[in-house]
């Protein structure tokens, strides 16, 4: 007998970034409620489950990746008994519900931190030391030095912004904690687990100069230290004591591959994200090494694929065409493994790069780090003609373009040739096929050398990175635009029957 593939591993996850999703309650913000008034439209897309970040008691500082209280839905998203009306009916339509989990930082307004700049009391929890000069010359993410001052004048330790101090893990309640918090969600019912910065937790006991290494590099005080793998065998061995199939994925920045499979390991993560493809140019060559270099790695087993999130500028606008990004969306559908799509791509939506300054809210932007990540975090254009484009009553936290209309999911719904339809047939065409697809690929030499081809079974997937059309054979399942007369657009593809 064969086991069969657990539901993550093939699975296509929807990433719903909650305060853009859709306004339920008319403050301009997103909200649980108006997230669980859109799931048919999500079950119709043809998604098999969804990551929420997060949601949680938060003052916003860097978009809820600053939790306040773990155990809690922010008043702005909702209630939690709002979140128990999300799953139950997202379950109803067969969607699986992933959640963000948050363990490398807390707000700074969490109640550990407070009390421990109050009183002292529970500073073990956190990074602080008591000296004259900055501790050591880590650098926060998000631009300056990853130490800030509490007014008593000790530093504490942020990897990302000044209101998300990174906690101690070499506490035992920290750990204790955590393993709380993970069973109060498993026993509202949710699927998995997304992990926040899932190699950060530990440093280096001594906090040592990073120096000339890497922040991410093999032996980087700051990422990958070794204690983390026990404490994801913990938390496996809680998703295993729950009955069904729960997962973890984890967000993991690492420079080698062997460093990411640690993470992997049967005991350890179901899965941690391969973002290669985020950084990839367009270009065949390019991509067949990623691919290659993921499926082959020791991760490969349970690939990840990814073009866009919530942190990255839109595929859409960093390939320039739509038709590059029909073809990227085939290309990643038909690999061995997972999908995971961001909310709007399914829209065709673009970057929005010329936000206006005073509406910025990234702290990334506040930093001096650059633009920062609005520009993929606008709210969704749902119907209408202009903003709010049906998102909310209200005015929308983030203004969106003028020029929006087309997009709307209204606009392309009723609109065979639009990006909204080719997604739900793409993602038809690949639940019918996938279960008949082997696990592996076969590359399939072509003679133009823009073209990236491979087999799975008896589909072939070709991409035509070059701008020229190119000629192919097949009865064609799939095309990301006219393929008349059996030629692949530049930067088109197709989905091939032999
Ligand atoms: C992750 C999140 C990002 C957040 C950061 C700090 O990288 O994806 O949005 O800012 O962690 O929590």
């Amino acid at each position: 007998m064969t086991t069969p593939t657990p539901w993550w591993r093939d699975a296509v996850v929807y990433e719903v970034y909650p305060r853009s999703f859709s306004d339920a309650s008319g403050d301009g913000e997103g909200d649980l409620e108006g997230l669980r008034h859109r799931l048919p439209y999500l079950s119709e897309l043809g998604v098999d489950a969804l990551w929420l970040t997060p949601f949680y008691t938060s003052p916003l500082a860097d978009g809820g990746y600053d939790v306040a209280d773990y155990r809690d839905v922010d008043p702005r998203f909702g209630t939690l008994a709002d979140f128990d009306d999300l799953v139950a009916d997202a379950h109803r339509l067969g969607l699986r519900i992933i959640i963000d989990i948050v363990p490398n930082h807390t707000s700074s307004a969490h109640p550990w931190f407070s009390e421990a700049v109050r009183t002292g009391r529970g500073r073990g929890r956190y990074h602080f030391r008591d000296c004259a000069d900055v501790p050591n010359d880590w650098q926060s993410n998000f631009g300056g030095p990853a130490w800030s001052r509490t007014p008593d004048g000790s530093w504490y330790l942020h990897l990302y912004t000044p209101e998300q101090p990174d906690l101690n893990w070499h506490d035992p309640e920290v750990r204790a904690e955590f393993e709380d918090v993970l069973r109060f969600w498993l026993d509202r019912g949710v699927d998995g687990f997304r992990i926040d910065v899932a190699a950060g937790l530990f440093k280096h006991p001594d906090l040592p100069d990073l120096g000339a290494l890497g922040t991410h590099a093999p032996g980087s005080p700051m990422y990958g230290r070794p204690e983390v793998h026990e404490i994801y065998r913990q938390w496996r061995s809680i998703l295993d004591s729950y009955p069904g199939e729960h997962m973890a994925v984890g967000e993991v920045w690492t420079e080698s591959p062997e460093a990411l499979a640690l993470y992997v390991r049967p005991d350890e993560l179901h899965q941690a994200f391969q973002f290669h493809l985020l950084l990839a140019p367009w270009s065949a060559r390019a991509f067949r090494e990623i691919i290659g270099t993921c499926l082959d790695s020791p991760n490969g087993q349970a690939p990840t694929w990814v073009l866009s999130n919530h942190d990255v500028i839109r595929h859409r606008s960093r390939y320039g065409t739509e038709e590059r990004s029909r073809a990227a969306l085939m290309l990643i559908l038909a690999l061995p493994g997972s999908a995971y799509l961001y909310q709007g791509e399914e829209l065709g939506l673009p970057e929005v790069f010329d936000l206006p300054d005073e509406a910025r809210q990234d702290p990334i932007f506040f930093q001096g780090k650059g633009m920062g990540r609005d520009g993929c975090r606008v709210p969704l254009p749902w119907s209408g003609t202009q903003a709010p484009y049906g998102f909310t009553s209200g005015k929308p936290w983030l203004p969106q373009p003028a020029d929006w209309g087309p997009l709307t999911v209204e606009a392309q719904e009723g609109d065979p040739a639009s990006m909204l339809s080719f997604y739900r047939r793409a993602l038809a065409l690949r639940r019918t096929l996938r279960a008949a697809l082997p696990p592996t690929l076969e590359w399939q030499e072509w003679p133009d050398p823009g073209v990236l081809a491979f087999r799975r079974g008896d589909l072939v997937c070709a991409v035509n990175f070059g701008d020229e059309p190119v000629e192919f054979q097949g009865d064609v399942l799939l095309a990301s635009g006219p393929s008349a007369e059996g030629r692949i657009a530049g930067g088109g593809a197709v989905w091939l029957r032999t």
